[in-house]
């Protein structure tokens, strides 16, 4: 799955004014990328467009200055992104319906694996299980990411768990957060959900044609920010270490250990392996819980998750249910 390295003019442009830091003129630019001058011209019209601070001095040429990490600039991302191995090319808007019915539309149109899109305010976000998954701000990241696993399709469920790793991963490892699972892909801090993820597919019984993983992480979202009926229920990083956080840093991180996961993923014994990993990280299992899959509800212990990505519950009469998707209430520990 390694990605065909594609690397667009802006990106190169980006990346020689940063490398330099200094003042380089348009032809110095234009002669060593191979571009026009007029090229140059419209792209670094475009990199400002998107945020970046570039002084221009007639007669010196076209200098950096800082990069504020606290707005999402897709180029610099791109730029970021360059050593990863799968996510490249970033799409980003201000206000959108949602991410994932965006990614939707590159993928059907055959966009590459590793396409990222991300916005600051959805209008129409969607959560699991038809709940909405909507912020009118700009401080919490949503992003979906448009993927090509190649693993059955009766196993897509690991994908969703695969993502959940990460996240808690990178929310312990780099940001000091004690992140829980909940199965199947809530993430959780002192019992309030931090982050969630949505994944959807287009494929056969054979195949995947893609998979689209929306993720939505409450990076710097206040109290307030929440809407009343999920203050009880939802936190953000900001709210538990106090800490103002840099979304574009967040994704980078996520992006960077992902892009390894989804790599062991595709792997032989993949499957295999992330299962043994999420099993050792769900918090879920060994505990009694509540199981809401439609309109039933089930009692009972979290026994195991099974190598396609189910939950598998003893109910309190004694049956082995197994379930593929589902709320899941978490009552306390089974013994
Ligand atoms: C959940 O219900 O826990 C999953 C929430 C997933 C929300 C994200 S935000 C980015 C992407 N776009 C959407 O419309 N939904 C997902």
């Amino acid at each position: 799955m390694n990605k065909n390295v594609d690397i667009s003019n802006k990106t190169k442009v980006l990346n020689f004014l940063i490398s330099e830091n200094r003042y380089i003129s348009g032809t110095t630019l234009s002669n060593s990328l191979g571009i026009s001058r007029q090229a140059i011209f419209k792209i670094i019209k475009q990199l400002k467009d998107e945020g970046l601070e570039i002084l221009s001095i007639p007669q010196k040429g076209y200098q950096l200055k800082n990069i504020d990490k606290n707005i999402i600039i897709p180029s610099y991302i791109e730029y970021l992104l360059l050593e990863n191995s799968i996510f490249s090319k970033c799409l980003f808007f201000k206000e959108i319906d949602s991410t994932q019915s965006e990614a939707k539309k590159h993928a059907r149109k055959n966009a590459k694996e590793g396409l990222i899109v991300i916005a600051n305010s959805q209008s129409n976000g969607r959560g699991r299980r038809n709940r909405k998954w909507e912020n009118s701000d700009d401080s919490n990241l949503m992003f979906s990411l448009l993927l090509r696993p190649q693993i059955p399709t009766t196993h897509i469920q690991i994908l969703n768990l695969c993502v959940g790793i990460v996240i808690k991963k990178v929310l312990r490892n780099i940001y000091g957060i004690n992140a829980t699972l909940k199965w199947p892909n809530d993430i959780l801090v002192n019992g309030k959900k931090i982050a969630g993820i949505l994944s959807e597919i287009a494929g056969d019984c054979d195949q995947i044609y893609y998979a689209l993983c929306g993720i939505g992480i409450n990076v710097n979202s206040q109290e307030k920010d929440f809407p009343i009926e999920l203050q009880k229920t939802a936190t953000s990083m900001r709210l538990i270490t106090g800490e103002f956080y840099s979304k574009s840093q967040v994704l980078i991180n996520l992006l960077k250990v992902m892009g390894k996961y989804l790599v062991k993923l595709n792997e032989q014994d993949g499957i295999i392996k992330i299962t043994e990993e999420y099993k050792s990280e769900c918090d879920t299992i060994g505990k009694m819980v509540e199981v809401i899959d439609d309109s039933n509800r089930y009692i009972g212990e979290a026994i195991e998750v099974r190598d396609n990505g189910e939950l598998c519950v003893l109910t309190q009469d004694k049956t082995l249910i197994n379930f593929s998707a589902a709320d899941v209430v978490h009552l306390r520990l089974a013994r």
